[in-house]
C-alpha cells in the first residue's frame, strides 16, 4: 500500500527503546516492547513495524493441521462451466461453518485458488503464511479482528489481508443473510494495478478508485478490548508452504498468550477493506475494454469488478460485450446481483460462478446482443478473477458443477460422452 498509517503507541524513532508505563517508584522503568519488522519482498518493498507486549516468535505447541480437501481436477475436456456456489452450504451447515475451516476450494492453481464459505461460526484466529487474501463480501456481515485493529465488513465488501497477518472472522448472525464469503488466496500479494498509480504510488486521476475509498484498521485492538485475558493461551491455525496439494499445508501454534497484543504499529503494510459500491465504473460511447473493470492484482492473475453502470451511448452501440478470446487467461465470474444482460437464458444467477477456460472464445448467450439494443444502464454486480494459469476444479467446484453451461450457446444440443441434452460435470 502506497500510503502510510499510524496507530496506538509508538516510539519517535523507529528501533528505539519503547517502554510500557512504569510502575513503582521514582526512576523505574517499564518492561520493553517487542518491536517486529514485517516486510515483504525480502525487507525490500512495504513494511510495517509492530510493538508486542509479548515475544512474537514465541510458541508454547505445534500440532499439524488438516486444511481440508485442497486436491484439484483439471478441466478435461475442455468446457465452459457453470458452478452453484450457494448449493455448497445447507442451512443446517452454516451454524458450525466458520471463514477459515470451513471453506471450500472452487477453482485453484499454482498462483491463485478461490474458496467459498457462508459461515456463522466463529473462526480460529489464522494467518496464511502462502500469501495475500482477498475476501468479497457477497452477503451478510462480520467483524474481523486482526494484529493491526478491527473492521466491520459488510455486503460488497473486499478485505486484502496481507500474507502472516493473525486474524479471525466474527459473523453477524442476527442479520437477513448469513455471511457469504468468496475468498480469493494468492500465492502472492495482491494490490492495485500499477497503471493505477503514480511512480511513487498514489492513485492518479484515472483509477476508478483512491485513497479515500479505502479503509484502514482504526486504532489499535488488545485483547483486553475483545473481553480476552491477555495472557489466555490461543491456537493460531497457520497455512503454509509445505508437500500438501497445491504445496500447501496446515500447522496450528499454541501461544502461551493472546495474539491481540500489539500496542501501536505503524508502515504502509497492513489489511484494508474497500467496497465495490466505491468503484466508479469507467463507461464510454463504445464498449470499453475488459481491463477497465479491474480493482485489483496478484502474480499471474488480476481481481475485476462489474458495478451497476451507465452503459453505452453510441446511438448504433451493442451494449453486451462482443465475443472475445482472452487467450492468455481463464475467466472467472462470480455473478453476485442484479440482471445479468449478456447471460440470459442460461441458468446463470445470483451465486453462480462461469469458468469461460482460455482457448474458447465466450460471449452472450443467443439473443442476448439484440435484446440489449437501446437498454441505457446495466443493473448487475460481479466479481471476475482471471487468471494466466488454467484453474483448475476443486472438491467445492466439482460438487456444483451444473454439468450443462457448455450448451447454452446451442440451444441445449450436447455432444460430450454423457450429453444427450447435455450433462457434461465431472462432478
Ligand atoms: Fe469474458
Amino acid at each position: 500500500m502506497a500510503h502510510y498509517q499510524q496507530q496506538g503507541d509508538i516510539p519517535p524513532k523507529r528501533h528505539t527503546q519503547h517502554r510500557r508505563p512504569a510502575e513503582g517508584g521514582e526512576g523505574a522503568k517499564g518492561e520493553l516492547y517487542y518491536e517486529e519488522l514485517m516486510g515483504e519482498e525480502g525487507f525490500s518493498s512495504d513494511s510495517s513495524l509492530l510493538y508486542h507486549r509479548n515475544i512474537p516468535s514465541t510458541i508454547a505447541g505445534a500440532r499439524e493441521w488438516e486444511v481440508g480437501d485442497l486436491s484439484t481436477t483439471p478441466n478435461h475436456p475442455l468446457v465452459p462451466r457453470h458452478l452453484k456456489l450457494h448449493d455448497l452450504f445447507t442451512a443446517e451447515e452454516v451454524a458450525t461453518t466458520d471463514v477459515v475451516t470451513g471453506r471450500r476450494l472452487v477453482l485453484g492453481n499454482g498462483d491463485v485458488r478461490i474458496s467459498y464459505a457462508v459461515a456463522g461460526a466463529t473462526s480460529p484466529w489464522y494467518r496464511n503464511g502462502i500469501g495475500d487474501e482477498c475476501v468479497y463480501v457477497e452477503r451478510g456481515a462480520a467483524r474481523v479482528e486482526t494484529v493491526f485493529g478491527a473492521f466491520d465488513v459488510a455486503e460488497g465488501d473486499y478485505l486484502v489481508i496481507p500474507r502472516a497477518t493473525t486474524h479471525r472472522w466474527i459473523p453477524v448472525t442476527d442479520g437477513e443473510e448469513p455471511l457469504r464469503a468468496y475468498c480469493i488466496e494468492a500465492n502472492s500479494h495482491i494490490a492495485p494495478p500499477k497503471r493505477y498509480l503514480s511512480k511513487y504510488g498514489q492513485f492518479l486521476e484515472h483509477a476508478p478508485y483512491c485513497e479515500r475509498d479505502l479503509r484502514p484498521p482504526v486504532g489499535t485492538l488488545l485483547a483486553e478490548d475483545v473481553g480476552a485475558d491477555p495472557a489466555e493461551e490461543t491456537e493460531v491455525f497457520i497455512k503454509h508452504r509445505g508437500n500438501g496439494p497445491g504445496g500447501i499445508v496446515g500447522t496450528v501454534h499454541t501461544l502461551p498468550f493472546h495474539p491481540l497484543d500489539v500496542v501501536g504499529w505503524d508502515g504502509c503494510l497492513y489489511p484494508y477493506a474497500f467496497n465495490l459500491r466505491d468503484f466508479e465504473p469507467i463507461t464510454g460511447r463504445v464498449h470499453q475494454p475488459p481491463p477497465v473493470h479491474q480493482v485489483f492484482e496478484g502474480w499471474n492473475f488480476v481481481i475485476c469488478n462489474f458495478v451497476p453502470r451507465k452503459v453505452d451511448y453510441h446511438p448504433l452501440a451493442v451494449p453486451v460485450p462482443y465475443y472475445h478470446s482472452n487467450v492468455d487467461s481463464d475467466e472467472i465470474m462470480f455473478y453476485v446481483d442484479g440482471d445479468y444482460e449478456a447471460r440470459k437464458g442460461s441458468g446463470i444467477g445470483r451465486g453462480s460462478i462461469s469458468v469461460h477456460p482460455g482457448g474458447h472464445a465466450h460471449g452472450p448467450q443467443p439473443g442476448a446482443s439484440e435484446a440489449s439494443l437501446g437498454v441505457e444502464y446495466f443493473d448487475e454486480t460481479a466479481v471476475m478473477v482471471d487468471t494466466f494459469r488454467p484453474l483448475e476444479l476443486g472438491e467445492g467446484g466439482r460438487a456444483v458443477d451444473d454439468g450443462k453451461y457448455a450448451w447454452s450457446w446451442s440451444g441445449g444440443r450436447g455432444s460430450g460422452p454423457e450429453s444427450g441434452g447435455g450433462d457434461f460435470s465431472i462432478g
